[in-house]
């Protein structure tokens, strides 16, 4: 059994938490125009970003999820409301190719990889289902955060720990919260030159490591001071590569 199978329904209300608005609008930022693209979401879970880039226009946009309960709650989500997103179970760690896309994304898979191997196939199969000259975008948790600083985020309804010295697959556990309920998951760390070295072995260049965005408005409504310690130690950072 896959490990988000036993938290399908609990993930996926946590992306009530407000964490997610400036995930989000980072994200959407970064990913700029997509209308009459392609796009292969790898970890797609119950299809939070899928449905989005059909929305924005995208023509064909399919996801792979390697928990059968994330699949089927994405599959009721197109059957109530279609989209025309495809869905498939499927592990990165042994896709191959399945096609060629203008746009590959990853929200949240990469920092699964539990070892250098393993975040080098996930990039591998990226890779061989990128166009040549296109994008690569992964929205990842961020693994370099130092544990000192994970009190400061539970104001956004997040706790985290991880035993130190942290070393290359060193477990990080995570929970997310609101009023209504929690989920906890297992990243696991491996450095940014880790990511850099798996990103260049396979081809993806031109790596650019955004950082975290708060929109105008989200700055208005809750005041610089609520967001300042999620720009200092943010939680999540989105990486960039472009197929060569
Ligand atoms: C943190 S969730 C993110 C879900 C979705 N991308 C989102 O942002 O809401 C991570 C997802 O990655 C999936 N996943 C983990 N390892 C995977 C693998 N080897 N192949 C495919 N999916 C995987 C999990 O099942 C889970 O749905």
């Amino acid at each position: 059994m896959a490990e988000y199978d036993s938290i399908a329904q609990s993930y996926q209300a946590t992306r009530q938490v407000i964490l997610s608005r400036p995930e989000v609008y980072t994200f959407e930022t970064l990913i700029g125009e997509i209308a009459g693209q392609s796009i292969l979401e790898l970890g797609c879970g119950e299809g939070f970003y899928t449905r989005k880039f059909k929305q924005k226009g995208a023509t064909k946009v399919l996801g792979i999820d390697l928990s059968e309960k994330m699949i089927e709650l994405a599959k009721q989500q197109e059957m109530r409301e279609p989209l025309g997103v495809e869905y498939c179970v499927g592990d990165v760690l042994k896709l191959d190719q399945i096609g060629e896309f203008d746009l590959v994304t990853a929200t949240f898979l990469l920092n699964h990889a539990q070892t250098q191997a393993q975040l080098l196939k996930m990039c591998q199969n990226v890779a061989v289902n990128l166009k040549s000259g296109k994008r690569f975008l992964a929205i990842n948790h961020n693994l370099e955060l130092s544990p000192e600083c994970y009190p400061r985020l539970e104001k956004y309804g997040r706790r985290q720990t991880m035993k130190v010295p942290r070393q290359e697959g060193t477990p990080i556990v995570v929970t997310i919260f609101n009023a209504t309920g929690e989920t906890t998951f297992i990243d696991f760390y491996l450095s940014q030159a880790t990511y850099e070295w798996a990103f260049q072995q396979v081809g993806l260049t031109n790596i650019i490591w955004h950082p975290l965005r708060v929109s105008p408005d989200n700055l208005q409504q809750f005041g610089q001071a609520f967001w300042q310690d999620l720009i200092d130690y943010p939680t999540f950072v989105v990486i960039e590569g472009v197929k060569k």
